[in-house]
Parts: C-alpha cells; sequence; structure tokens
C-alpha cells in the first residue's frame, strides 16, 4: 500500500482516540538508528524517538537480539506466574534507584498504565482520593489519565473521573500568572495552595507532576524548565503542609511527586 492508501485505511478502520497534528501526518515503514523511511520510500532524521521512548536507536542490534532470544524462549504466560526475566529486571531496576529506595515494581505496557497505576497507589497508600493534576499536561488515554490530562484536545468526551482540579504548573518560561521570578513571589505555589484550599477534601493523595527529575520540573517531554522555589516555598512544601503523609506518598509514587 502506499502511504495516501494506509492513511485512508486507517481513518476508515482504526478508532478515532488519537489526532495529528498535521494534515498529512508520516505513515513510517521502517526505521534504523536515527533515521525512519515512510512508506514512500522518503528517509527523515529522526528528532522524536518515539516520544523518548527509542533512545537507543531504532531496531538497536543489541535489544533486538535479546528480544529475538526472548521471544523463542517463552513468549507469554499469564502475570500470576513468576518468571526470571522479570524478576532480574525488578532487581535491576532497584539497584539503580537513588539509594536504592525503591524496591517494588509493577511492569505496565504503556505510559497510560503506569500513570492509572501511580494514582491508584498513591490513594491506597494515602487513604485520600483527591489528586491535584497540572493544566497542559498530558497523562495517557485511559479514563482516569483523560482525566488528569489538561489539555482539551486530549480529553475526548470531557472526561472528568471524580476527584481531579487542575492548578497551573511552575512554568517560568511562559508564566500563567505573566510574571517573572522571583519577583512573582511564586504565584504559582500560593495559587496551588488556594486549589487545594477550595478544591479537594484538604488531603491529597498525589500531585501529578509526570516525568519531572528532582528538583529541576521537566513539563513533560516537550519542556525541560526549571521549577522556581528552589531556595523558598514551593509546591513540594505546600503538598506536605497538606498532607502528613505526603513524604511516604512520594516515596511510593515517584511518577507523581518528588521530595
Ligand atoms: C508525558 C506522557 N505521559 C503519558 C503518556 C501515555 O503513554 P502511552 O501512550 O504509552 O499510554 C505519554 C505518551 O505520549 C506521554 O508523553
Amino acid at each position: 500500500m502506499t502511504g495516501e492508501e494506509l492513511s485512508l485505511a486507517r481513518k476508515e478502520y482504526l478508532f478515532p482516540a488519537v489526532f495529528y497534528y498535521f494534515r498529512d501526518p508520516l505513515v513510517v515503514a521502517y526505521a534504523k538508528d536515527q533515521y525512519v523511511w515512510d512508506a514512500d520510500g522518503n528517509q527523515y532524521l529522526d528528532f522524536f524517538g518515539g516520544i523518548a521512548t527509542v533512545s537507543v536507536g531504532h531496531c538497536n542490534p543489541v535489544v533486538n537480539a535479546r528480544v529475538h532470544e526472548q521471544l523463542d524462549r517463552l513468549q507469554h504466560v499469564s502475570a500470576v506466574f513468576t518468571t526470571e526475566p522479570q524478576v532480574a529486571l525488578a532487581q535491576k531496576v532497584a539497584s539503580l534507584t537513588p539509594h536504592g529506595r525503591l524496591t517494588k515494581f509493577f511492569f505496565t505496557n504503556s505510559g497510560t498504565e503506569a500513570n492509572e497505576t501511580a494514582m491508584l497507589a498513591a490513594q491506597c497508600y494515602a487513604g485520600a482520593s483527591d489528586i491535584v493534576a497540572l493544566r497542559y499536561a498530558y497523562h495517557g488515554r485511559s479514563l482516569a489519565a483523560m482525566s488528569v490530562t489538561g489539555q482539551s484536545a486530549c480529553r475526548l468526551g470531557g472526561v472528568s473521573a471524580p476527584s481531579v482540579i487542575h492548578a497551573h504548573n511552575a512554568y517560568c518560561y511562559r508564566c500563567p500568572f505573566h510574571l517573572t521570578y522571583p519577583n512573582c513571589d511564586l504565584a504559582c505555589a500560593r495559587d496551588l495552595e488556594n486549589a487545594i484550599q477550595t478544591s479537594t477534601s484538604g488531603r491529597i493523595a498525589a500531585l501529578g507532576r509526570e516525568a519531572e527529575e528532582i528538583r529541576s520540573a521537566l513539563a513533560g517531554i516537550s519542556a525541560a524548565v526549571p521549577q522556581p522555589g528552589a531556595d523558598g516555598p514551593s509546591v513540594d512544601t505546600l503538598v506536605q503542609q497538606f498532607n502528613d503523609s505526603a513524604q511516604q506518598i512520594q516515596m511510593i509514587n515517584p511518577l507523581f511527586s518528588h521530595p
């Protein structure tokens, strides 16, 4: 099939859960290392990397060899059984976490599922249901993940799981309050404080700031902008102030909140 035929077939047969940024979206046929080729044979330098998931290049021979090896040995069993690769990976990841502090892992098939798990774990642990998400965030395509997503284009059907509020991000590059740090007096943190006071029960299960690094906020994968307040009150301290167990939640829930 040509690229055009594939695009038409996709429109006809696939669920319209994903919207495109482009009028003529790329139809990717194959890829190698840093390059992808479309269905019509055009070559592209890939700055996207599968949305930052193909970090060692496309069709990496080392990765592929291990995948083939595993497929030939054991392809699939139910999660109720123990398998060596799963345990070995959990051990390996544990050894890479800061100070070996994180020692429980749940492997998922997607970012959406990871976020669902993080929210559920946080709610169970905190004994609270309220989740503070950030405006303009993207967290996935399930009901709960869409509910914490803060972009209308990604909230199909106006989804809304209960217990989710959206706060402004601490995003100095395009400050939602049109202020400049440090003269802003951390208006974003104060706004978060007010949102928690007025729109939640006062106990927070999770603060949704996916894909961050400790002490520096990455706004999803779209931007890396340092969070203000390292030398003063920050969103972290505010959440802790509102929730005695916030520190413990952060320990089991690194995706959604950081110390
Ligand atoms: C920041 C972020 N969170 C969550 C997701 C959802 O991941 P998935 O598409 O694997 O469910 C994505 C996917 O693009 C993402 O970029």
